[in-house]
This record gives structure tokens, C-alpha cells and sequence, in this order.
């Protein structure tokens, strides 16, 4: 049996937990400003990248980063144009990196809609997320900010490492707990910790404050894609494939778990079937069953919860403010989320 007691525990209106929505409420006007930003900044002349543009914009995602970036800033004062130049790139930079993951990825599915690759070709799916990158880097040099640049540059150089080192990993089949947490602290939490940072540096010039602001969001980044990875493995529609790490042969904390948990012929057992390039859905679902029997779920969930708490204890140093709970409660939803 699949174990369905975490969706169950992140339904938020059966649980009367707040959406998304109210807990994005106290930077709502920001978000919706930042859009304007952000469809300003992908306009092109070029007609084929424009209808490839217009079908993207159609697909909004949750928008996790330019909340962490508001919610950063108003924390030490009112969000500055700064702030919007940053919640921009980050967007732009990220969603270049999820037109190039599904690429390499080779999924289907994204944002409930299907991927650029999957629609207009894996060329199509590279060069847009050039376009896209480029243009978030340039965005700091439109308004000469050149210290998000130099933060914002970073990141991506860490998510490059990061997504290489997990294709490396991948194709030597020698994944472990340790590989795994740098993995995800460098394809996912270093834009997370840049978001905070960023935000942050919009609205103060204290390093200290950039520097924790920074350490929260590596905590809440790793936290984030660990909820990513247990997805993998759950029952819920996500808006994008799932299975995907499985058929991929990406090995995951859930995997990993309980791999260690099992007997030396089990684990040669699923070492075998992980291994295979081509899956049938019923050696698939072997898989899934044996991580969740293995305690795989509950591990991996235990140790999201840990780094959300590191964050949140972090957090919890600053001084109490309702700005201060807005972003807890962000904290919260990354864990609790059900796509
Ligand atoms: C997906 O990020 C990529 C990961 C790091 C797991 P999100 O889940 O924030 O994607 P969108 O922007 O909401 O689609
Ligand atoms: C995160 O990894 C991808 C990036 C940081 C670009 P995943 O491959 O797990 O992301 P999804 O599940 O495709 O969104
Ligand atoms: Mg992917
Ligand atoms: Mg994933």
C-alpha cells in the first residue's frame, strides 16, 4: 500500500491550514506588480520566440521565490525597487532552469501544462532557456545592480554544478546521503538562500543580515526539495510528471533511506530494477512500494523537518513582527505543500 498519510496531513482545507494564497496575502500587491516586471522583461521582436513566450507566460507557478524575496525584504523595511529588479531575475533564472531540467529530465509535463520540449522540441526547450537566462542577468545590468548580479551569477553557477553532479551520479549509479544533501544544496537551495539574501540586501546594508538571511534559505531550500523528491513517490496530481525521478533513474533521500534499511539481497534486488533504463509501470510501482515499506517516506520527512526547523529557529532570532510570522508561515507551506 502506498502511504497516503502525508497528503492526507497536507490538506490544507481539511486541516483548515492556510493556502498559498493567504499566506502570500501580505505581499500580494508586490506579486502582482512584479508581474508586470516580469512580462516586461521577456519581450522579444523575434516572432517564433515571442509565441513561444506568450504559451509560457500562460503557466504561472507558485511563485515561491519572489515571495521569499518580498518576505525577505520586509523584514528589515518597505520593499525598494531593488526588491522587484531581484524577484525578476530570480523568476527569470528559475524558470530558464526548469525549461533546461525538463530537458535533461525529459518530462512532459510542467506547470500542468505540457513542457516546451515536450511541445516545440528539445532545441526549442535549450535555446528559450538561454533566452530566459540571459535576460535575468541582464536585468542587473539594466538598473546597475551589480551586487545581485554578483549573488544572482553565483547561484546559477551552483545550480550548473549542482544538476551535473546529479546526471554524474545518475550514470555511476554512487549516490549516498552525503552526495545527495550537496546535490540538492546546489541545484535547489542556492537560489532559495539567494532569494533571501537578495531580498534582504534591498532593504538593508547590514552583511550579518545578508549572511543569515542567506543560511535561512539554504535550510529552507534544501527543506523545499526534499518535499520535491517525496512527490516523486506520492499519490497526488502535481502538475508534472511523477515517477519521473524513478524512470530517470534518480536517486532520491527517500531511496537512498531505504535502501540502507533493506536486506543485502533486497537491496541488490531494486539496485537491479532502479538500474534499468526502460521500467515497466508494474517494476515502477515495486520500487515505490519497497521505499515507502522501507521507511524511506518517514526518514526523508523527518529530515525535511529538521531543516525547516533549523530555518525557522534562525528565523525566530530576529525580532517578533507580523512580517517575521508572514514568513514562518511560508516556512511551513514549503513543507506542507501538496505540488
Ligand atoms: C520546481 O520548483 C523545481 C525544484 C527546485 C524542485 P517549484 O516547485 O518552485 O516550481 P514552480 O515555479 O512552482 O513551477
Ligand atoms: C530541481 O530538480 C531542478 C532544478 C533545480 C532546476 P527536479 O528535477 O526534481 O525538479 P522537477 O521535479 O523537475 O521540478
Ligand atoms: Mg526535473
Ligand atoms: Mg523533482
Amino acid at each position: 500500500m502506498i502511504d497516503t498519510q502525508l497528503e492526507q496531513a497536507t490538506n490544507f482545507k481539511r486541516n483548515g491550514k492556510k493556502t498559498l494564497k493567504e499566506i502570500t496575502n501580505p505581499v500580494s500587491e508586490n506579486l502582482s506588480e512584479f508581474r508586470t516586471f516580469y512580462k516586461q522583461a521577456l519581450r522579444t521582436d523575434v516572432f517564433v520566440l515571442d509565441k513561444i513566450v506568450q504559451y509560457l507566460l500562460r503557466q504561472k507557478g507558485k511563485e515561491i521565490r519572489p515571495t521569499l524575496v518580498f518576505m525577505s525584504a520586509q523584514l528589515f523595511g518597505d520593499v525598494t525597487e531593488r526588491s522587484y529588479v531581484a524577484a525578476t531575475m530570480i523568476e527569470l533564472l528559475h524558470t530558464a532552469t526548469l525549461i533546461h531540467d525538463d530537458v535533461v529530465d525529459e518530462a512532459e509535463i510542467r506547470r500542468g501544462f505540457l513542457s516546451i520540449n515536450k511541445v516545440w522540441t528539445n532545441k526549442a526547450g535549450v535555446l528559450l532557456g538561454d533566452f530566459l537566462l540571459s535576460k535575468g542577468l541582464l536585468t542587473a545590468l539594466d538598473y546597475e545592480e551589480f551586487k545581485l548580479l554578483k549573488v544572482l551569477s553565483d547561484a546559477v553557477k551552483k545550480m550548473s554544478e549542482g544538476e551535473l553532479r546529479q546526471f554524474k551520479a545518475a550514470r555511476l549509479f554512487n549516490m549516498d546521503e552525503e552526495y545527495y544533501f550537496k546535490v540538492i544544496s546546489e541545484k535547489t537551495a542556492s537560489l532559495i538562500a539567494a532569494c533571501c539574501e537578495c531580498g534582504a540586501i534591498s532593504t538593508s546594508d547590514d552583511e550579518e543580515i545578508h549572511q543569515k538571511m542567506h543560511d535561512i534559505g539554504m535550510n529552507t531550500g534544501i527543506a523545499f526539495q526534499i518535499r520535491d523528491d517525496l512527490f516523486d513517490y506520492g499519490v497526488d496530481d502535481i502538475g508534472k510528471p511523477k515517477r519521473n525521478d524513478i524512470q530517470e533513474r534518480k536517486v532520491t533521500l527517500p531511496f537512498i533511506k531505504a535502501l540502507e534499511n533493506a536486506s543485502l539481497m533486497e537491496t541488490i534486488r531494486i539496485r537491479h530494477l532502479m538500474w534499468k533504463r526502460k521500467k515497466s509501470k508494474d517494476e515502477i510501482e515495486r520500487i515505490v512500494q519497497f521505499v515507502h515499506e522501507k521507511g524511506g517516506m518517514d526518514y526523508a520527512r523527518s529530515i525535511m523537518n529538521d531543516y525547516a526547523n533549523r530555518a525557522l529557529d534562525e528565523l525566530s532570532t530576529l525580532p517578533q513582527s507580523p512580517e517575521r510570522e508572514s514568513f514562518e508561515n511560508l516556512i511551513k507551506f514549503i513543507i506542507e505543500r501538496k505540488k
